[in-house]
């Protein structure tokens, strides 16, 4: 299971034997999986099969607790070693390693009395050290990435729900993490703002931005993601390139049902 499966040499996060429980409820187990630089993963999977734990588990949100989470070779959260039981990395490397991962959630989360530019800019300044000038500079940039320069100054209550999630993407680049990590990032939207927040997102896929995608959007896994992998029940089903789910007649009966509701209305 896991010092034998070799990673391919451009893998950036590694998984091997992941697993995890609350309490005695497995919600994880024996994922094995390598996200690829610039490649777009998506994970999809019926509501509850682990999708967002996955997620949470790749920058330790969430603690595993067996197997291994490695970012270019070093192991995530825990200290390397044969100690048993393991003990976690100090909060600073912690810190560190968390450094390198953006994430995006379902809801914003962003700061009701700063603008858009401010939001981006936070963590620029408390996190990277860059000076309040410096730190504007480069959130503008961030927001022109995603098609907001001229809404910099607005505060989020004068933008719309896809204009603020595209606020909550620009914060996570401008801080030029390795991966960023969204976890269903449109499912909060009114369905006309949808587009939008995928358009900027294929924009940075195009870039060559390494990310991995929970989403129940399979037009976007089916034309964006390099791989695609499937979650049911804590396992991993299969991560395959989008064609091989995304055919009329998928090998395995549980990606087969899982797709028959998305065909039935006419969605892939
Ligand atoms: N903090 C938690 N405590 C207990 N059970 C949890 C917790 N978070 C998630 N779970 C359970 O783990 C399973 C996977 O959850 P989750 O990863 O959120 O699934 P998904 O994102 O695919 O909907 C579900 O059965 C869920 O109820
Ligand atoms: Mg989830």
């Amino acid at each position: 299971m896991t010092e034998n499966s070799s990673s391919p040499a451009n893998a950036l996060i590694t998984a091997r034997g992941l697993g995890k429980h609350y309490g005695t409820f497995q919600a994880l187990s024996g994922i094995d999986l390598d996200i690829l630089k610039s490649e777009v993963t998506c994970l999809i999977g019926p509501s509850g099969s682990g999708k967002s734990t996955l997620l949470r588990c790749l920058n330790f949100l969430e603690a595993y607790d067996e197997g291994e989470v490695r970012i270019d070779g070093q192991l995530v959260g825990w200290q390397d070693g044969k100690a048993s039981p393991r003990k976690p990395v100090s909060a600073t490397k912690l810190r560190e390693q968390r450094r390198q991962v953006g994430m995006v959630f379902q809801q914003f989360n962003l700061w009701p009395h700063m603008t858009a530019a401010q939001n981006v800019a936070e963590a620029l300044v408390q996190v990277k050290g860059l000076s309040k000038a410096e730190a504007r500079d480069k959130a503008i940039l961030a927001l022109a990435r995603v098609n907001l320069r001229d809404k910099a100054d607005n505060h989020p209550s004068a933008l719309s729900g896809g204009q603020q999630q595209r606020v909550a993407i620009a914060r996570a680049i401008a801080m030029e993490p390795r991966v960023v990590l969204f976890d269903e990032p449109t499912s909060a939207l009114d369905p006309e703002l949808v587009g939008e927040v995928l358009n900027v997102m294929r924009d940075l896929a195009a870039d060559g931005m390494t990310m991995v995608v929970v989403t129940h959007e399979m037009g976007f896994a089916a034309h964006v993601a390099n791989r695609v992998a499937f979650l049911d029940h804590g396992k991993l089903v299969a991560c395959v390139p989008p064609d091989e789910i995304f055919r009329q007649d998928p090998a395995d009966p549980r990606i087969r049902s899982f797709l028959q509701t998305y065909r039935e209305r006419n969605v892939v």
